[in-house]
């Protein structure tokens, strides 16, 4: 076994989609057999929105059956929800104090966040990269496995990490983020806007929990071009979003044939995304089917909860007891 940690986190907020699962869970699953891991359901970063409370408690269930579903086992790992180790929202404080109001304010997310709420700009979403930095320096985590939209969350991680280890001694390694194989990965939506998310763009995004039929009406409607006139062109990137989908969740030999009909230019739009929605029903529907089973078992996933919460505080207990010893708060 590895010694290097890892941790991640998924917000509640909403149905887990093909975004999450390549950017992140897909990393998880892999990861689990070779190194110490705890991956957490991020509670207290949804609450920068107010979620309504009947809602949480499903929310944060759901997340849990879906990653199970995906392939994670919880005996192998700690799997737990985030407001469930208290030393989390202490290391907060403590590197609240070294982050500084100007460089949360430039914050890419943040300044998102800003156009998109202006009515609820609140102190929890200027430090959410604060608390997110606690959560992976509780567990002295090194390798972070996130899409590409949080890797400049990693990077202030770095930095917070940095100056408490400059300031009070060497003690917090640096993380970074990780991905098997090449770059991080974006799944992009299917309108052409970005990236496929839990709350924006639903048509455009293919949800863990979506049905048969709802693949197949999503991907019709997904957004493509006009069929290249001259051999061999550059994609746009409405068609480079579909081959990308299709690297994804379709074999080698589709997505070669694709391209080559592509490069000669014999290739029909339509028939592309019948067959990546066939590939995406194929992968989809066993993981829809045991997260259904499996939500319906809510026992079972408190016993998860309670053992993942368990894991994780035995090792966040640690860090904090020393984290308080170096900030000079040891006073019996
Ligand atoms: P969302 O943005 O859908 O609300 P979260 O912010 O909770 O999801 O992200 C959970 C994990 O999923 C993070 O590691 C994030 O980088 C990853 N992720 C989310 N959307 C995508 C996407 N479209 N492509 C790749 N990774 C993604
Ligand atoms: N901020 C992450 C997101 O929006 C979720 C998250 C919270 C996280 N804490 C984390 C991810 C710690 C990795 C490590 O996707």
């Amino acid at each position: 076994m590895n010694k290097e940690i890892v941790v991640s986190g998924i917000r509640p907020t909403g149905f887990l989609h093909l975004g999450n699962y390549f950017g992140a869970m897909r990393n998880y699953v892999k990861m689990q057999d070779d190194y110490p891991c705890y991956f957490f359901v991020a509670d207290y970063h949804s609450l920068t929105t107010h979620p309504n409370p009947q809602d949480l408690k499903k929310n944060v269930f759901r997340v849990v059956a879906e990653n199970i579903a995906c392939g994670l086992d919880p005996e192998k790992i700690a799997l737990y929800a985030q407001s469930d180790v208290p030393e989390i929202p202490e290391l907060y404080l403590l590197l609240n104090m070294l982050a500084y109001k100007g460089e949360l304010e430039k914050v890419p997310t943040f300044k998102d966040k800003v156009r998109q709420q202006p009515e609820n700009v609140n102190a929890g979403l200027l430090t959410y990269p604060v608390l997110m930095s606690a959560d992976i320096l509780i567990h002295r985590a090194q390798k972070v496995p996130v899409g590409k939209d949080q890797v400049q969350h990693v990077e202030m991680t770095r930095n917070f990490a940095q100056r408490f280890n400059n300031r009070y001694g060497a003690f917090f390694p640096e993380p970074h983020p990780f991905n098997f194989g090449s770059e991080p990965v974006k799944v992009p939506s299917l309108d052409g806007n970005g990236k496929m998310s839990k709350s924006e763009n639903i048509n455009a995004t293919i949800y863990l929990a979506d049905d048969d039929d709802t693949i197949r009406k999503k991907m019709k409607k997904a957004k493509t071009d006009m069929a290249p006139t001259e051999p061999n062109s550059t994609m746009t990137e409405a068609v480079e979003n579909l081959f990308q989908l299709m690297r994804l969740v379709s074999d080698e030999q589709t997505v070669a044939t694709f391209l080559k009909n592509y490069n000669d230019c014999s290739i029909r739009y339509g028939d592309m995304k019948q067959q990546l929605a066939e590939d995406m029903v194929t992968f989809i529907k066993p993981i829809r089917e045991q997260a259904q089973a499996l939500q319906e078992d809510e026992q079972a996933i408190r016993t998860i909860l309670k053992n993942g919460a368990e894991k994780a505080r035995e090792s966040a207990a640690k860090t904090l007891a020393e984290a308080r010893k170096l900030v000079g708060i040891h006073y019996y």
